[in-house]
């Protein structure tokens, strides 16, 4: 099937290279020709695991293309998806217009009927939105013969298995009303829906709200957990303990139960606020979704907390190692990072930062380019040199098993801020470390 594709983000570039692969024609089409050019050479702006292979190979091949020019794209695909951004606006709810100069686009060009795809992450009623503005442009155009329909198709991958993701979903959401488009979308996905039926067909608006009631109900999953690891803290408790306890529940399950130092990322905070905001516009108090969220921007601070508590607020001239940089593991996005709300509090309170990221150092440098507060070390070994503490935010796979005498031999004094519970508290204090964890007291 022939497939355009408006926006080469995450959402869109992930979702061109899984088509390609499976045999779809795919044109990428994005306005930014710097990047259009590098993803033309195979060079990716994002790391995500297994991408750029994909991009490289299906570019070779033919299926998967590259270009700035609107009209041959919307010229190419039967299906065109619009999986451009949608930035907060000042108020927290989600800005439209890049969407909506997509829709026009679309509706300026088109010479036959096409199937418009929202891919990226929309309020409710913004696919009745992109048809309105369709619909508008092709009635100035004496166009109304060209038929078309909306679909809301969100998108579930996560930021560092996003290849994986997409190329295995857990379900398909199609949200659309006309029977023709649902066999469109039923052929396009087919490869995708092997084992089970994945496909979940609904009307747009229920689509919309799909995802963002999956993200707000992943937040507060972490949110609760989170405050209920600020409550064992204060009870002698183990959260640790009590999240095996829980987590063996299946209602409850062990997916996103561990408490830390808040989520971070391009998603959840976004879209909590999103929603909150869409609440607050029909007069709809959504008082769980605001304690999500403010419990989750009190939760960013609770390692500063620690830390300055530790050092009797004297945290002038005083040096900290940080272990990862990233919102989360696998991915090199330091979007609303836990990272950045506790770097930026210990450098007005006077102390300096020695960072290590195994993927985010060049992120860390285009945000905070030379910042003398800030140093970017090549290993997480030379970070520790002559620091005050070592302070862990981002639970990178090679953080959890270090040579901890190596480290006690670099610390000026023997601490740890662990704001992942990567070790356990019993064995630190055995091996002669001041250790704070997120919940664990013993
Ligand atoms: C999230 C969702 O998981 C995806 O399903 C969704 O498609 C995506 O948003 C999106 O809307 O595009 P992502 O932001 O990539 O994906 O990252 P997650 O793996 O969900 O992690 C989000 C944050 O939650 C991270 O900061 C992570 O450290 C934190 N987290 C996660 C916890 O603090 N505890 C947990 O138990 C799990």
């Amino acid at each position: 099937m022939n497939v355009t594709i408006f926006g080469t983000g995450y959402v869109g570039l992930v979702q061109g290279a899984i088509l390609a692969e499976v045999g779809h024609h795919v044109v990428c089409v994005d306005v930014d020709d710097n990047k259009v050019e590098q993803l033309k050479l195979g060079i990716i702006p994002i790391y995500e695991p297994g991408l750029e292979s994909l991009v490289k190979e299906n570019h070779a091949a033919g299926r998967l293309e590259f270009t700035t020019d609107a009209v041959a794209g919307v010229k190419h695909g039967h299906v065109q998806f619009i999986a451009v951004g949608t930035p907060p606006d000042e108020d927290g709810s989600a800005d439209l217009k890049y969407v909506l100069a997509v829709a026009a686009t679309i509706g300026e060009h088109m010479e036959r009927d096409r199937i418009i795809i929202n891919k990226s992450t929309v309020p409710v009623g913004s696919a009745d939105r992109v048809r309105t503005e369709v619909k508008k442009v092709l009635e100035k155009r004496g166009r109304n013969d060209i038929g078309f329909d909306v679909v809301s198709n969100p998108e579930f991958l996560k930021e560092g298995s996003a290849v994986v993701d997409c190329q295995r979903p857990d379900r398909i959401i199609i949200g659309t009303e006309c029977d023709a488009t649902i066999d469109v979308m039923r052929e396009l996905y087919a490869p995708f829906n092997r084992n089970r039926d994945k496909i979940i067909v609904m009307d747009v608006k229920s689509a919309e709200l799909t995802k963002y009631a999956a993200n707000c109900m992943l937040a507060t999953k972490i949110s609760f957990m989170n405050e209920m690891a600020n409550l064992a803290e204060r009870l002698g408790a183990d959260i640790e303990a009590v999240r095996q306890g829980i987590g063996a529940d299946p209602r409850i399950g062990y997916h996103f139960i561990y408490p830390g130092v808040g989520y971070g990322g391009s998603c959840f905070p976004k879209d909590l606020q999103a929603l909150i905001h869409t609440s607050d516009a029909i007069n709809f108090d959504a008082k769980l979704l605001k304690a999500v969220e403010s419990r989750n921007k009190e939760q960013k601070n609770t390692l500063f907390q620690k830390i300055s508590q530790h050092f009797d607020a004297q945290l002038k001239g005083k040096t900290f190692a940080v272990w990862g940089l990233s919102f989360k593991p696998n991915t090199d996005d330091m979007r609303d990072a836990p990272s950045r709300v506790l770097m930026e509090a210990l450098w007005t309170a006077g102390a300096k930062v020695q960072a290590y990221d195994p993927e985010a150092m060049e992120e860390a440098q285009r945000l905070y380019g030379s910042n003398e507060l800030l140093t970017l070390c090549g290993t997480k070994e030379t970070a520790l040199k002559n620091s005050d503490a070592l302070i862990i935010v981002t639970e990178w796979q090679n953080f959890r098993a270090p040579d901890f005498e190596f480290i006690k031999a670099q610390l000026t004094e023997p601490t740890i801020f662990d704001g992942r519970n990567l070790y356990e508290p019993r064995r630190m204090v055995a091996k002669g470390f001041t250790y704070y964890s997120v919940g664990r007291t013993k």
